[in-house]
């Protein structure tokens, strides 16, 4: 099987640890036409996969710490105490996790499953190898008998090899990951969800609830998630061989009501020509222009479920924190699209 491509094998057959999409070039990831759309459109933006190089990656660690960063905690909560639930209404299935991070909370789905029904297999997304291999490393020193498959893409790549995993399947999206996709992407991966998964396969989603505006600013204002977002121009710029000048930008968030969502924008502080050479790709940026690095949905659970009944997801329930600021709602497909 030629690696980087859906795979013929039957995942949950293969041995306990497997890597699928190593030798897939990091081109066909980080698509630089699609980032030269991005920069060129009004407004500019930058896709949120940006956040995620290695430095990044640690940064969006150090943020799920940080005390107003309330997501991670909420969400590790609601996993903590309902785990055991959640695998009593799916039954026995195989794990395969949307942008896997190092699956620290994942952990508590995987012992959950473990338990009730015996081994188990998990097959993490995500376009960074490296935290894969971190996630490998914990999780098998922790879990020796799980099948580990790590698939290097991003996730309409990802979904078409773990659309190979034997078995009824539970696709788990965490970190409130789809509330970063933009109305026409959340679409396009459900329908990829309901089109290559079964009738029957279930989708465990964790999302932001909205909620007050100083509460949410805070979460994205602290010092961690100011260093993520500035660290995206230094990831283009060596990615790409550019020259952003980052201290020329300033991390600015906002709760936009109307669009029931965060964004987080990087300002430009002077005018500036901006070069990414390995793109051929010139642009010029006005002072006090604004880039859109990221979008964070906070939902109405009513309206957030209509989305995915579009789709052929069925709600089936959602769990809540003691707060009530987070949900981990959980799917079920009912309908071929
Ligand atoms: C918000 S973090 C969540 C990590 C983890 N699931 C958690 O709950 O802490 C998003 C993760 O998705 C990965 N990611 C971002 N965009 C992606 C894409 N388009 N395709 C696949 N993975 C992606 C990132 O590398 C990162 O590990």
């Amino acid at each position: 099987m030629p690696q980087g491509h859906p795979s013929k094998h039957k995942l949950g057959e293969r041995q306990k640890r497997t890597i699928i999409g190593a030798d897939l070039p990091e081109t066909e990831i980080f698509r630089g036409d699609l980032l030269i759309q991005s920069l060129s459109a009004s407004p500019r933006s930058i896709g949120s996969m940006y956040y995620y190089d290695d430095t990044g990656s640690a940064l969006f660690e150090r943020l799920c710490q940080e005390d107003s960063y309330y997501l991670f905690r909420a969400e590790e909560e609601i996993l903590a105490q309902y785990t055991k639930s959640i695998a009593d209404v799916t039954g026995p299935v195989s794990l395969v996790e949307l942008g896997a991070g190092t699956a620290q909370k994942t952990t508590l789905l995987i012992n959950a499953y473990m338990e009730k029904h015996g081994s188990t297999s998990y097959a993490a997304i995500d376009i960074n190898r490296s935290i894969l291999e971190k996630a490998a490393e914990n999780l098998l020193s922790m879990t020796p008998d799980l099948n580990f498959t790590g698939i290097i893409g991003v996730y309409q790549t990802g979904l078409e090899h773990a659309a190979n995993v034997t078995g009824q399947k539970l696709l788990v999206c965490l970190g409130a990951s789809a509330g970063n996709m933009y109305d026409d992407e959340l679409h396009r991966l459900l329908h990829s969800v309901s089109s290559l998964f079964s009738l029957g396969d279930y989708f465990l989603v964790g999302i932001d609830l909205d909620k007050r505006s100083d509460i949410l600013e805070a979460a994205y204002n602290n010092q961690s998630a100011i260093l993520t977002n500035l660290c995206v121009l230094q990831h283009l710029n060596w990615r790409f061989d550019g020259n952003f000048n980052v201290f020329q930008f300033r991390h600015v968030a906002f709760h936009n009501k109307s669009l029931c969502r965060m964004e987080a924008h990087l300002e430009a502080m002077q005018a500036q020509s901006v070069n990414l050479k390995r793109l051929d790709f010139s642009f010029f940026l006005e002072k006090g222009e604004m880039i859109r690095t990221e979008i964070m949905r906070k939902v109405n659970l009513l309206t957030f479920n209509d989305i995915f009944i579009k789709h052929g997801l069925n709600p089936v329930h959602h769990w809540t924190d003691s707060k009530r600021r987070y949900a981990v709602c959980l799917f079920q497909i009912v309908n071929a699209p």
